[in-house]
């Protein structure tokens, strides 16, 4: 296994390329389970998870290749519909295969994916979802299995909660329900919206798209799909975050503005000078002489489905509190257990304190965050010690990365060409 090592206290300058979505990547890529043929998927990043998901369809009997960002997926064989506990229980996604899968095969086999380190994350809307598209489902030896009863047809579901995932889920077993299909109360994320304008390119009819009242029209056949994958929003709004922590001016490019509204608010609420263009976003965060960065003003951040403040940026937003000027108060509303940072971040100085699904940060001068080896426990976790370890004085080494490189595609080498000294190194 490799470690991060960054040397802290150095300002970031230039400009960063950002990757395809992973959150969008992976439905898409299981949505090429939908119909027969080959399917083309631009600009998917190549990542740990989107890597496990293309291992999943080869074994359903897919084949795939990548050419740079371009993967086409050719689903005309399907030799099985199962996906095994050791896959599943290296990245929970691979649950969205049960939509396509009831779709296309009329029943399923997938190993629960277990809890992860950010919570419970049980898939009971998931399976509500398809019982009112007349699938039966039952829990044996760890699995699920599904099966549809006569023929897939549309119906009403309500969430409970706006739950990405199980939209989406939901949204590709509709695409093949006869009749209707109503879903109240669905996410609104960009990435499900990615997801329905693919759905739409292999024939699907769906209405109300960015809302949270999603009408699907099922379609008997469908065609394979053309699509690009749009610009990953957790990453970008990762690398506008290390700007604010490590100073300096940076250019993140291939983003989508509109899809960061909270964050770019709080980021200006801070201090920070946030300038957007139609395909990009420039963070200002002035340093002194002494090439240390302008002091920051803190601010309190509520996590919220889309498009409110992201929980996918709150570990982030944490460590840049770490080093402002007053008392920050970070509230987590989607994730029982999303803290898992605080005990590494602390490691390295900051002074936090949890209380329920609160924590309270006492921002203190960025030279008392101090470089330590720390540990990555998962994939936010592990962006947030990065964004620390800019900040900190001093060497910051990260151990048990393979959590990062699940979601962030080259992110030492994007770093190092605005300035970090970052280097991946062996574990001693
Ligand atoms: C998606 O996870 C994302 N993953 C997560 O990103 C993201 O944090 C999350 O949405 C929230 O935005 C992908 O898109 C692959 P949820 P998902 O269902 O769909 C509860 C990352 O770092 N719930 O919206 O699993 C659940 O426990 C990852 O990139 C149920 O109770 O999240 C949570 O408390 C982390 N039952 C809440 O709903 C269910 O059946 C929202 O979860 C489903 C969810």
């Amino acid at each position: 296994m490799d470690k991060l090592r960054i040397h802290g206290g150095r300002p970031l300058n230039g400009s960063i390329a950002v990757s395809g979505a992973k959150n969008a990547a992976l439905p898409l890529l299981a949505a090429t389970l939908l119909a027969p043929g080959t399917h083309t998927l631009r600009n998917v990043p190549d990542l740990r998870d989107t890597r496990t998901m293309l291992k999943l369809l080869q074994i359903m009997g897919a084949a795939w290749e990548r050419d740079g960002g371009t993967v086409r997926v050719d689903s005309s064989r399907l030799t099985g519909a199962e996906a095994p506990y050791d896959l599943v229980k290296t990245m929970r996604a691979s649950v969205l295969v049960l939509g396509p899968l009831l779709a296309r095969a009329g029943q399923a086999r997938v190993s629960l994916p277990g809890g992860c380190a950010i919570g419970a994350r049980p898939i009971d809307y998931h399976l509500k979802g398809f019982e009112a598209l007349g699938v039966v489902t039952e829990m044996a030896g760890g699995y699920v299995e599904a099966r549809v009863q006569g023929e897939l047809r549309g119906g009403t579901i309500c969430f409970d909660i706006p739950s990405v995932t199980a939209t989406e889920n939901v949204l590709m077993a509709a695409a093949r329900a006869k009749g209707k299909t109503v879903i109240q109360n669905a996410a609104k994320e960009p990435e499900v919206g990615n997801l329905i304008d693919m759905l739409e390119a292999m024939g699907v009819r769906i209405e109300g798209k960015d809302s949270d009242c999603l009408t699907v029209t099922g379609a008997a056949e469908l065609r394979p799909a053309e699509i690009s994958i749009i610009p990953d929003r957790i990453e970008a709004g990762t690398y506008l975050i290390a700007a604010g922590a490590a100073g300096g001016s940076l250019e993140v490019t291939n983003c989508d503005p509109s899809h960061l509204t909270a964050l770019i608010e709080k980021l200006r609420a801070a201090g920070m000078q946030i300038e957007t263009q139609a395909d990009r976003c420039t963070a200002f965060c002035p340093v002194n002489s002494e090439g240390q960065p302008c002091p920051l003003r803190a601010v309190n951040i509520t996590t919220m489905p889309y498009p409110g403040f992201p929980t996918d940026l709150q570990a982030q937003f944490m460590a840049l509190m770490s080093r402002s000027s007053g008392v920050s108060i970070i509230h987590e509303t989607i994730f029982e257990n999303r803290f898992m940072h605080v005990a590494e971040l602390r490691r390295l100085g900051a002074e936090i304190a949890i209380d329920g699904g609160s924590a309270v940060v006492t921002g203190i001068p960025h030279e008392r965050l101090v470089g330590a080896p720390v540990m990555a426990t998962d994939l936010r976790a592990s962006a947030s010690l990065v964004v620390a370890g800019l900040a900190a004085s001093g060497t910051t080494e990260i151990s048990r990365i393979y959590h990062l490189e699940r979601g962030y595609e080259r992110m030492a080498e994007k770093l190092r060409k605005v300035g970090a000294a970052i280097e991946q190194v062996p574990e001693d």
